[in-house]
């Protein structure tokens, strides 16, 4: 089990601030920034893109996991977000379900009530696995 303690949170932070600084928010004019923790030590980041149809909008944990893909893919273990104010930010229900595709096992989040793992903040989550199950049954 991975301990919170292992991670670099002030650089992780800081990089989720950065991040922030790039929102393209013009709309809800709340601006995020998210920063992670590959299992292959890199770091990768996003920030918040708006659309004038605002349902299309762009989570910053959408252009993290963008930037995961395109710099070669593998898994996230430890994630940080941001607002505005540059204050810790909780990940949406959609960007948990999100993060939790690509998390390694025991991902910690950096929240707004202390360090959790990815099964704390998304339960009993549906994923890869239940696909893979549910193929098996019908085979
Ligand atoms: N937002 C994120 O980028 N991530 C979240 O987890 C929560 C919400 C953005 C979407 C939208 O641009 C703005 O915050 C207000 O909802």
């Amino acid at each position: 089990m991975t301990h919170p303690s292992e991670f670099d949170w002030t650089t992780l932070r800081a990089t989720a601030r950065s991040a922030m600084e790039r929102a393209y928010a013009p709309y809800s004019k709340f601006a995020v920034g998210a920063a992670a923790l590959t299992d292959d030590g890199r770091m990768v980041s996003g920030c918040n893109i708006e659309n004038a149809s605002y349902g299309v909008t762009l989570c910053a944990e959408c252009s993290l996991v963008t930037d995961l893909i395109m710099g070669g893919g593998g898994l996230l273990v430890a994630f940080t977000c941001v607002d505005g104010n540059g204050d810790t930010l909780m990940p949406c229900g959609r960007c948990r379900q999100l993060l939790y595709e690509h998390s390694a096992d025991g991902l910690i989040l950096d929240t707004v009530s202390g360090f959790k793992t990815i099964d704390e903040v998304l339960p009993d989550a549906f994923g890869p696995r239940q696909l893979d199950v549910y193929r098996e049954t019908r085979a």
